[in-house]
């Protein structure tokens, strides 16, 4: 079968398509026939073999994706840490969820990793219930969040969640083009970072408050100015580091404003099926209504996988890049 392999540790250049065995399932798992793979900045990282646990090269490439279960032909959408760009993959089944009723495997590959991360991010945030179930806020106790990389995948699937649990959104880009689209999906409070010093914004827009939460994946001194972003209980939810810097901590400002910081790694809450099933089961009525779709800005074939990176790494994507296989 055909696969997306990473030759050695690199760049996107390192992404070759070459012939690997089929997989086999084992005990408690399932081959799917795959049809679509979407793109994370986690692959980005494994590629270079930075991500934690990676394994050593050559190994296939790709975390979620969609397809059709060889036996049984159900459509589903699964999530795996390696393997997933490529014919066919043995996953557990466990970690494969149907495919929402009416979409294709292209959305559907672009879903999992993006709004689960997203949701759980709120919940980290205290907007929604403890037991994750979805909270409308009043406007007299509206929340404020600020996301960063608000045009991105994760980004562009909190702007969606935000807007249905009636969270104001505070989101940054590099790019005013990207702004124009995020608003157009929601997003109230847009901050070109190359323009305006992010900090200073969120400060202006807020009156000197700040904001309830921020979702923060850049790290460095990102994780210091995102806490001085936040107003009295704020937490900011850490959950990526796009920099490749360490996170820095401004102890002062967390304890003068009672602030915490929490973590948040889908790769290791995915082993929680409970958990994930609760967060999928939090969203599926938005799904039905229509009112959470992956925005998808480039669906390339597997041989353009290096392409995949590249946008990624050069921050010219926006929302969720899908590969199609085969
Ligand atoms: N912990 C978890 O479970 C989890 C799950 C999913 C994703 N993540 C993390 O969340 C972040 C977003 O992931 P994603 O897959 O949705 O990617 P993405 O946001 O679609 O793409 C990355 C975006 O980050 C922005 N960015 C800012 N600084 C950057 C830098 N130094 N290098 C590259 N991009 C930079 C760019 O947007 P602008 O041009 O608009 O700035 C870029 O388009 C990543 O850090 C990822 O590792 C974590």
């Amino acid at each position: 079968m055909k696969a997306v392999v990473v030759t050695r540790p690199g760049g996107p250049e390192v992404l070759q398509v070459q012939d690997m065995p089929e997989p086999h399932a084992k005990p408690g798992e399932v081959v799917v026939r795959v049809e679509a793979v979407g793109i994370n900045f986690a692959d980005t990282m494994s590629t270079h073999g930075t991500y934690p646990g990676t394994p050593q090269p050559p190994f296939i490439s790709g975390r979620e994706f969609a397809g059709v279960v060889e036996d049984s032909g159900v459509r589903v959408m699964g999530y795996t840490q390696y393997g997933a760009a490529a014919e066919k993959n043995a996953i557990k089944e466990k970690l494969l969820w149907p495919q929402p009723k009416g979409w294709t495997s292209v959305q559907s590959a672009a879903f999992p990793v993006i709004f689960l991360t997203a949701y759980l991010a709120y919940w980290k945030a205290g907007m929604t219930s403890d037991a994750m179930e979805p909270i409308l806020w009043p406007a007299e106790h509206k929340k404020r969040v600020l996301i960063h990389a608000a045009a991105g995948g994760v980004g562009t699937a909190a702007i969606q969640i935000g807007k249905l649990l009636g969270v104001e959104t505070y989101g940054t880009s590099s790019s005013e083009e990207k702004l124009d689209r995020v608003k157009q999906l929601g997003l109230d409070h847009g901050i070109n970072y190359r323009e305006v010093d992010y900090e200073k914004r969120v400060l202006e827009l807020t009156n000197g408050e700040g904001v309830d939460a921020v979702f923060e994946m850049l790290g460095g001194e990102h994780t210091a100015k995102s806490l001085r972003c936040c107003r009295s209980f704020g937490r900011v939810i850490i959950y990526g580091t796009a920099t490749g810097q360490r996170q820095q901590f401004d102890a002062g400002v967390m304890m003068g404003k009672s602030l915490s910081a929490h973590g948040l790694w889908l790769s290791v809450l995915s082993k929680d099926s409970e958990l994930i099933q609760r967060c999928l089961h939090a969203m599926q009525p938005w799904i039905e209504q229509g009112h959470l779709h992956p925005e998808i800005g480039h669906v390339l074939p597997m041989e353009q996988a290096g392409e995949a990176h590249r946008l990624l790494l050069q921050r010219a994507n926006y929302g969720k890049i899908v590969l199609t296989i085969g």
